[in-house]
């Protein structure tokens, strides 16, 4: 268990933030890593050629030591929606196949499927949530050798239920189908290790759990997809881009591995930092003692909003950092307004309540979460 880290970010007392899964706030050394930077551009005579390369392969090794790659298979991308852009672009799906996605599953990892779909006269299949045998059950059944792609999360986004990706990257292998990965809720919290799973391509934006900023996250593109073709151009991922003084020698030959996916400016100067900092962070607490930990709160905040009819997916059908209470019957209409009040941040959707806390929340935090509902239902 990691004890609470709530003095390495700049949060005031009285706040009560259960929203990791928004937006994760930055590390106090995070911010003045990005400070630094935007220092750094205010003086550009501090800013030579090799900072637009070293960084880069600093932020690549990290996020491939967090999945347990290596720094060749990585690429700097600015969002999801890029990464599973660039994944569509580069599979293969012939007239009539399918193409599968989960039941409200967000939207940057279904419509470029949809897209897909529409070029290649394929068809999206919607695999439904389901009584007690949870998504993996469901998946494991949907995938034939008619499906071309398997473009799905860790855990779900809206209530962190799980899908086990061992078992489905197996049938996958079995009947040909391309794995792809969005796992932007998931990684820096729960361990994924490529070498098990094996995914194409696999995504993650890195303005929520890895604690970055927004605007930056990291794809693993698996190495039979290294000779792929990218979203676009960019000087810089080319082969001797480091030589500023002959950038006009063409150069048809990209940079080794998937770097040839990196978007353009890859090397930004504050957020790249940022996202340094905060993946070493993450590295020295390590992502197994993370998902202990918040597993640990979850868990107790489950347990003490029982009493008043609230339920949570049971401990192995959800990642343990991440919950969502059902309410019996409607939300009450003034729960919004009485969280506020509290400066208590959620956040409420249908007919639940998503909590996703960090290290940074602490004892108080949950009492006065559980205080709220006792006033409010
Ligand atoms: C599961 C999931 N994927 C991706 C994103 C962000 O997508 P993008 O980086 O394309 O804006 C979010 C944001 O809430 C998300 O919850």
């Amino acid at each position: 268990m990691i004890p609470c880290q709530r003095y390495l970010f700049d949060i005031p007392e009285d706040i009560t933030y259960f929203n990791c899964a928004y937006m994760s706030p930055l590390l106090k050394n995070v911010v003045s890593a990005g400070q630094e930077g935007v220092a750094r551009k205010a003086q550009p005579w501090r800013i030579t050629p090799p900072d637009f390369f070293a960084t880069p392969e600093r932020a690549r090794a990290l996020f491939a030591k967090l999945i347990n790659a290596t720094a060749d298979n990585i690429a700097i991308v600015p969002s999801c929606s890029y990464g599973t852009a660039a994944a569509a672009q580069n599979l293969p799906v012939s007239k009539g196949q399918k193409l599968l996605v989960l039941q409200d599953q967000f939207p940057s990892n279904v419509y470029p499927w949809r897209e897909l779909a529409k070029e290649w006269e394929a068809e999206v299949e919607t695999i439904y949530r389901g009584g007690n045998n949870g998504w993996t059950t469901r998946i494991l059944d949907a995938i034939t050798s008619e499906t071309a792609i398997a473009a799905l999360p860790h855990c779900h986004w809206t209530d962190g239920s799980l899908i086990d990706l061992e078992a489905v990257s197996q049938r996958c292998h079995e009947n040909g189908t391309a794995l792809v990965l969005d796992l932007t809720q998931s990684i820096g919290a729960l361990p994924l290790d490529v070498q098990s799973i094996q995914p194409d391509f696999a995504v993650a934006a890195g303005y929520k759990w890895m604690m970055g900023p927004y605007t930056l996250g990291f794809l693993y593109v698996a190495p039979q997809h290294h000779h792929g073709r990218p979203l676009e151009h960019n000087w810089i991922a080319r082969q001797g881009s480091e030589d500023f003084a002959r950038l006009v020698d063409y150069k048809m030959e990209f940079q080794p591995g998937a770097r040839r996916f990196d978007m353009g400016e890859g090397a930004n100067f504050s957020a790249l930092p940022m996202a340094v900092a905060a993946l070493e962070q993450l590295l020295e607490w390590g992502v197994d003692n993370i998902q202990a930990t918040l597993t640990d709160m979850t868990d107790r905040i489950t347990e003490r909003a029982a009493p008043f009819g609230l339920s949570a997916l049971a401990p192995g059908d959800r990642a343990g950092h991440f919950l969502g209470l059902g309410f019996p019957g409607e939300v009450p209409t003034s729960l919004p307004e009485r969280l506020a009040q509290k400066n208590v941040f959620v956040s409420v959707r249908g007919q639940s309540m998503r909590v996703t806390p960090h290290l940074y929340n602490n004892d108080v935090d949950i009492e006065r979460l559980i205080s709220v509902l006792e006033t409010a239902l």
